[in-house]
């Protein structure tokens, strides 16, 4: 798809700051949230990292994981060349294990089916509601029967103080990436009862930046 036809979301501005912009706020609270559960993933011969952004989780991966497929989608161009040069940089070896795609979720279905182990981090937030229903709909129904899904992203809970500051932060940066990559959601919508229904029961949760973000290990029984 070229992605000057584009008129939906598009985080091809945004994606030279990402990585800077996450340091500066977040230190290195996002990375410790995606990387959660990394040296103890499961086997897996096929994987999809969706909506995945400039690579930071792929190279991690890679050094824990001996995986062959690793399908990395993105519907950013610019964040998916940001993940090619940051892989080739890391080693040509691992190249070869990883195959990029430039696809919008909303409008296309995942390139391949059968994946052991599908991630998401810091993705599923920027979706309304019937496309965050749509999205998970087409990753599960590509995932196998006992796949692993492991879930990074920002949440609103705990004591009141903790709710008032996730519901601040995450009420700047909607307005944010409202402007800068016109994303579709205007709140933040918990997925967890959609992945329930696809079967994706919660295995474990960890929580990062004083319960701001969270991570969970899912799987099918
Ligand atoms: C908030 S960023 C998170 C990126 C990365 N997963 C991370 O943890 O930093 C959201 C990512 O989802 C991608 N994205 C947004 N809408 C998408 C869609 N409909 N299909 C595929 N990717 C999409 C964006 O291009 C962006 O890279």
């Amino acid at each position: 798809m070229d992605f000057f036809e584009y008129d939906g979301m598009n985080f091809n501005r945004v994606a030279p700051y990402f990585e800077r912009l996450e340091k500066i706020i977040f230190n290195k609270q996002m990375q410790r949230c995606r990387t959660a559960f990394i040296k103890r993933l499961p086997p897996a011969k096929k994987i999809a990292l969706v909506g995945e952004g400039n690579g930071l989780f792929l190279l991690e991966l890679l050094q824990h994981c001996d995986c062959e497929q690793i399908h990395y989608l993105d519907s950013s161009q610019t964040m998916l060349e940001l993940a090619r040069k940051r892989l080739e940089g890391f080693s040509k070896d691992a190249s070869r294990r990883v195959q990029f795609y430039c696809c919008d979720l909303t409008r296309e279905t995942m390139p391949d089916e059968n994946y052991d182990l599908v991630v998401t981090n810091f993705f599923l937030d920027v979706f309304d509601k019937q496309s965050l229903n749509d999205s998970i709909t087409k990753i599960a129904a590509s995932c196998s029967t006992n796949a692993v899904w492991l879930y990074a992203d920002f949440q609103i809970s705990g004591r009141i103080y903790q709710r008032i500051r996730a519901f601040a932060w995450i009420k700047i940066m909607y307005v944010f990436f409202r402007f800068v990559a016109q994303i579709q959601a205007q709140k933040l919508i918990d997925p967890s009862e959609m992945l329930e229904q696809h079967g994706f029961r919660l295995k474990e949760l960890v929580e990062f930046d004083r319960g701001l973000m969270r991570a969970e290990w899912r799987q099918r029984d």
